[in-house]
């Protein structure tokens, strides 16, 4: 094999948590990951070079070593030095669908198929739980986006239990699109502000994980009731988010206004994301934020929530 077509969900956070510190910088976090039909598709070529070349034609996305899908390719390249040397080098060329610097993991999706594409092309075999541990050595999503569906994330968000998927319900997506907010200083503000509510002994933070594990939104999903799932969204991140970008608490007013089950801030922001019944529903959604929304820099999606995560690209 040559080449691979892959296609690369990003996500929403369902529920984020933060709990505490951690030794590494990071935080503790309890979140539910969600994978959405919204995806990047990658094409991964062997090119005979013994250089790494990332493509994509989306302005904000670059293509050199800051590209997380080259940090993951280059990870590979130094984790099997031999099969680096024996294939070559590799051309990746991103077809961007889901938003940049947007709270979706659209460059954490990208990483992920690079992995997944290059054990192929190697044929190196790893397991999907092998994979996923290089995966978090490059950040805190990417092994979330190589198995997708919906998950308990825990730890830096790295540690995953699947849960039955929920691919039964529809969203809107809702982003200005000259809008980015900083990851890093998203959790650096929530620490200044919300330092004193932190746990961080080992009692604390199972008691939070199992909290979850056994809480009313694990078991509204495993009824796909859409209904109860919308009342029980929540992220932390909205308090440090919304106050530092009123452009974007607007938006997430006008949203839940607009009609549908709830209605949250996805990841760090700033897309803005209602949960609806039906394709229909969405649209008419959609229809509704438009017509108040008059500026041309927001920027609509409709999409469905998929249970998977990076899979080959079918053939047309
Ligand atoms: O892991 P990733 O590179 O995606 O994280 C981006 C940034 O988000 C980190 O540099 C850190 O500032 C913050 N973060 C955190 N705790 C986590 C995950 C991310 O503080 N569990």
């Amino acid at each position: 094999m040559r080449s691979v077509s892959l296609l690369a969900p990003g996500k929403i956070n369902l529920y984020l948590e933060i709990i505490g510190d951690r030794p590494d910088g990071y935080h503790s976090l309890v979140m539910i990951l969600q994978s959405i039909n919204l995806a990047d598709e990658l094409q991964i070529y062997l090119n005979g070079t013994n250089q790494i070349r990332v493509t994509c034609h989306h302005p904000q996305v670059p293509q050199n070593q800051d590209n997380l899908a080259y940090r993951a390719a280059a990870l590979m390249q130094k984790q099997f030095p031999d099969l680096a040397d024996n294939y070559g080098g590799l051309d990746i060329t991103i077809d961007k669908h889901i938003p940049v610097a947007a709270g979706l993991a659209g460059g954490s999706a990208n990483a992920a198929g690079v992995l997944v594409g290059i054990n192929l092309l190697w044929n190196i075999g790893l397991v999907q739980a092998e994979l996923q541990e290089l995966a978090s050595m490059l950040g805190s999503d990417i092994p979330f986006c190589i198995s997708g569906g919906t998950a308990i994330a825990t730890g830096r968000g790295e540690q995953l239990d699947t849960i039955p998927p929920l691919d039964n319900l529809w969203l809107v997506l809702a982003k200005y699109n000259s809008i980015a907010v900083s990851t890093p200083w998203a959790y650096k503000t929530y620490r200044q502000l919300y330092h004193q509510e932190y746990v961080n002994d080992t009692a604390s933070l199972e008691a939070r994980a199992t909290h979850i594990h056994s809480g009313p939104l694990v078991s509204a999903i495993q009824e796909k009731n859409g209904t109860e799932i919308g009342k029980l969204l929540h992220n932390d991140l909205e308090k440090v988010v919304l106050p530092e970008y009123p452009l974007v608490n607007e938006l997430r007013e006008i949203c839940q206004n607009a009609g549908g089950k709830g209605t949250m801030m996805s990841g760090s922001g700033p897309t803005v994301f209602t949960l609806c019944e039906s394709q229909v529903e969405a649209e008419a959604i959609k229809q509704k934020i438009r017509a108040t929304i008059a500026n041309p820099d927001l920027e609509l999606w409709v999409t469905q929530l998929c249970s998977h995560g990076i899979k080959l690209k079918p053939q047309n």
